[in-house]
C-alpha cells in the first residue's frame, strides 16, 4: 500500500511524458506550460487509493488517473476565464498569457486527450468508467453555471451553496475515488460507499478552498487571496456573515457587493473575521469529514487499507495550497 506522498510522486514522474502534438506550437504550449507549473495531483491519487483499496494496482488505473487529471486542469483554464483569476499555481493563467481564446482550446483539447487515455482500458471496465466520467463532467458543468448565477444573486441558502459546490468540485473527488474502485472490482455497496466518502470529502476540501480564498497566504495557496470576495462568489463566508452580521454589517456588506470599492477585500474580511468565521468554517469542515468517515468505516475491507485514504483525509483538509 502506497502514501499519498509515494503515489504523487509515482503519477506525477508518469505524467510528465508528452500528452500533445507538436504543432500549432501556439496552442500546445499553452497546454504544456499549464501542466507543468505544478498542481497537487490530488485526484489521480484518488483513482489509485480507490483502486489499491480493494487490489493491486490494475495498469489501467494509470490512464484512467491520467485522463481525470488531464479533466481537472481543463476545468481550471475554464475556469479562470469564467472567475476572471490572474494566478493559478502561483504563475500566470493561461489566458493572461496565451488568450483567452487559446485558453479555451487548450481546455477542450485537454478533455479530447483525456478521452484518448480512458479509450486504453480494458473493454470489461470501459463502459462503466465513461458513465461515470460522462456524469461526473455534465454535473462539474452544472455546478460551474449555479456558482455564476449566484455572483448575480444577493444571498443563497446554505444548502443550495452546498449543492453548488458539491457539484462544480466534490463529484469529481468521489468519481475518481470510485473509478478506482471500478478498476479494483469492488462490488455495488462498497463502491457506493467509497464514492459517499469522495462526495462528503469533496465538500470540505471546497470548504476549505473557499476559506483559504479569503484568509489564504498568497505566497503558499498560488491563487489571487480575495478573488471570491471580489468576484462577489456566495462562499459559505459570506452567506454566514450575512447571517451572523448586525444590521449594520449587513448593510455594509450589501453595500461592497454592488460598489466594489478600491478597499473591498479588506472590509469584506474584516466583517468574516466580527462574525468568528474559523469558527464556523472549522465546524463546517468537521460535519463533512465525519460524515465522509463514516462511509469510509462501511466499506469491507481491513481497516489496515485503508490507512492512506484516512491520511488523504487530513492532508487535503490541513493544506494551505
Ligand atoms: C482547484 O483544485 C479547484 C478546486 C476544485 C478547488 P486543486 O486545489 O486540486 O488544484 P491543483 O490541481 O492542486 O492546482
Ligand atoms: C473551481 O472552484 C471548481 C472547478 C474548477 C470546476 P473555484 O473557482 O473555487 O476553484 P479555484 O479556487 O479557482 O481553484
Ligand atoms: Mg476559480
Ligand atoms: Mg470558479
Ligand atoms: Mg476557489
Amino acid at each position: 500500500m502506497y502514501s499519498f506522498e509515494a503515489l504523487a510522486q509515482q503519477f506525477k514522474s508518469k505524467f510528465e511524458v508528452k500528452h500533445f502534438p507538436q504543432e500549432p506550437a501556439s496552442l500546445y504550449e499553452s497546454c504544456d506550460y499549464f501542466l507543468s507549473i505544478g498542481g497537487k495531483r490530488v485526484r489521480p491519487v484518488m483513482c489509485l487509493m480507490g483502486n489499491e483499496l480493494f487490489d493491486n494496482i490494475n495498469p489501467d488505473a494509470w490512464h484512467v488517473a491520467t485522463a481525470i487529471e488531464l479533466f481537472h486542469n481543463f476545468t481550471l483554464l475554464h475556469d479562470d476565464i469564467m472567475d476572471a483569476a490572474p494566478l493559478r499555481r502561483g504563475m500566470q493563467t493561461v489566458h493572461t498569457k496565451y488568450g483567452t481564446n487559446t485558453a479555451l482550446l487548450g481546455g477542450d483539447v485537454m478533455l479530447v486527450i483525456a478521452y484518448d487515455y480512458l479509450n486504453k482500458i480494458d473493454r470489461n471496465y470501459l463502459h462503466k468508467v465513461i458513465a461515470l466520467f460522462n456524469k461526473t463532467a455534465r454535473e462539474v458543468c452544472e455546478g460551474q453555471q449555479l456558482d455564476m448565477d449566484f455572483e448575480k444573486q444577493q444571498t443563497v441558502s446554505l444548502d443550495a451553496y452546498i449543492r453548488m459546490i458539491e457539484l462544480k468540485t466534490s463529484v469529481l473527488l468521489a468519481a475518481s475515488l470510485q473509478m478506482g474502485a471500478i478498476l479494483g472490482g469492488a462490488g455495488e455497496g462498497n463502491r457506493q460507499n467509497i464514492y459517499e466518502f469522495g462526495r462528503n470529502l469533496g465538500i470540505a476540501f471546497q470548504v476549505q478552498d473557499d476559506y483559504l480564498d479569503a484568509f489564504g497566504d498568497p505566497e503558499k495557496f498560488g491563487k489571487d487571496v480575495g478573488g471570491d470576495i471580489r468576484q462577489n462568489k456566495k462562499t459559505f463566508l459570506l452567506l454566514h456573515a450575512l447571517e451572523a452580521a448586525s444590521t449594520t454589517q449587513r448593510q455594509e456588506l450589501l453595500y461592497l457587493m454592488d460598489t466594489n470599492p478600491e478597499d473591498k477585500v479588506q472590509r469584506v474580511l474584516q466583517i468574516f473575521k466580527d462574525c468568528n468565521i474559523d469558527e464556523w468554517a472549522k465546524k463546517l469542515k468537521q460535519s463533512y469529514t465525519d460524515k465522509a468517515m463514516q462511509h469510509l468505516d462501511s466499506i469491507a475491507v481491513v481497516s489496515s487499507r485503508k490507512m492512506p485514504l484516512v491520511e488523504l483525509a487530513d492532508y487535503l483538509l490541513q493544506r494551505e495550497s
